[in-house]
C-alpha cells in the first residue's frame, strides 16, 4: 500500500473509528488470526454465474443494501436500536476492504455469528442466509457485487483475499 493509499485510509477510517464501534469490529475482524476459524476455508468457485447473482441480489439483498448497491442512508451512524444500517456494496462502502471469506461468512452466517467466529461480540443487523441460499448462490451474488467495482477496488480486494487464503487456507 502506498503512502497515498495509507493517507486515504487514514482519512476514511480514522474519523469513523473514533465514532463507531462497528468500524472497530471490522478492523479487528480483518486482523484476527485464522487459528480460530473453522477448518474449511470458504473459497469462491472458479466458475460463477454473475447473471444469477444479480437476480438473487435483487431478490434477497436489495431491500436493505439498495437496488444499485447504494446502501441505506446514513449507514455510518447507528440507528435507535444501536445497530448500523446496511452499508453500500458499491465502492463507496467497505465491502471491497474484506476478503472473500469474510463476505461469504457474513452472508451465510449473518453478521453476529460471523463476528463471533472471530471472537468479536457485535449486535449486527445483517441476517443469516444459510436457510435461504445455497453456498453457490451466495458466491454468485458476491461475484456479481464484485463485478460492479472499478478495477482498483477489485484488485485490492483480490489481494486481500489472496493474503487471507495464504494465512488461513490449508
Ligand atoms: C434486513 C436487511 C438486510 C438484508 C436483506 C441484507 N443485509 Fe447485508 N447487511 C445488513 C446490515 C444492517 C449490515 C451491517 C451490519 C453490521 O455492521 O454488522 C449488513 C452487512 C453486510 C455485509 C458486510 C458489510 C460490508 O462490508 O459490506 C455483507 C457482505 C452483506 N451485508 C451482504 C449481504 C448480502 C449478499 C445480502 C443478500 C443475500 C444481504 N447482505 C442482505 C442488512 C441486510
Amino acid at each position: 500500500m502506498g503512502a497515498g493509499d495509507m493517507m486515504r485510509w487514514g482519512l476514511i477510517i480514522g474519523p469513523a473509528a473514533l465514532l463507531l464501534v462497528g468500524t472497530g469490529a471490522w478492523l479487528t475482524l480483518q486482523d484476527a488470526p485464522q487459528a480460530t476459524m473453522a477448518p474449511t476455508m470458504p473459497v469462491m468457485p472458479t466458475a460463477v454465474d454473475i447473471a444469477q447473482g444479480k437476480a438473487l441480489y435483487a431478490e434477497s439483498c436489495a431491500s436493505c443494501h439498495g437496488a444499485n448497491l447504494e446502501g441505506q442512508p446514513d449507514w455510518r451512524t447507528p440507528g435507535p436500536d444501536g445497530r448500523l444500517p446496511a452499508p453500500p456494496h458499491d465502492e463507496t462502502g467497505h465491502t471491497w476492504h474484506h476478503p472473500d471469506r469474510v463476505l461469504f461468512q457474513y452472508t451465510k452466517l449473518g453478521g453476529r455469528e460471523a463476528l463471533a467466529l472471530q471472537g468479536v461480540e457485535f449486535d449486527s443487523g445483517m441476517p443469516a442466509f444459510s436457510d435461504v441460499l445455497t453456498d453457490r448462490e451466495i458466491w454468485n451474488i458476491l461475484a456479481y457485487i464484485q463485478s460492479t467495482w472499478p478495477e482498483r477496488a477489485r484488485a485490492m480486494q483480490a489481494e486481500r483475499t489472496a493474503a487471507d487464503l495464504a494465512n488461513g487456507g490449508s
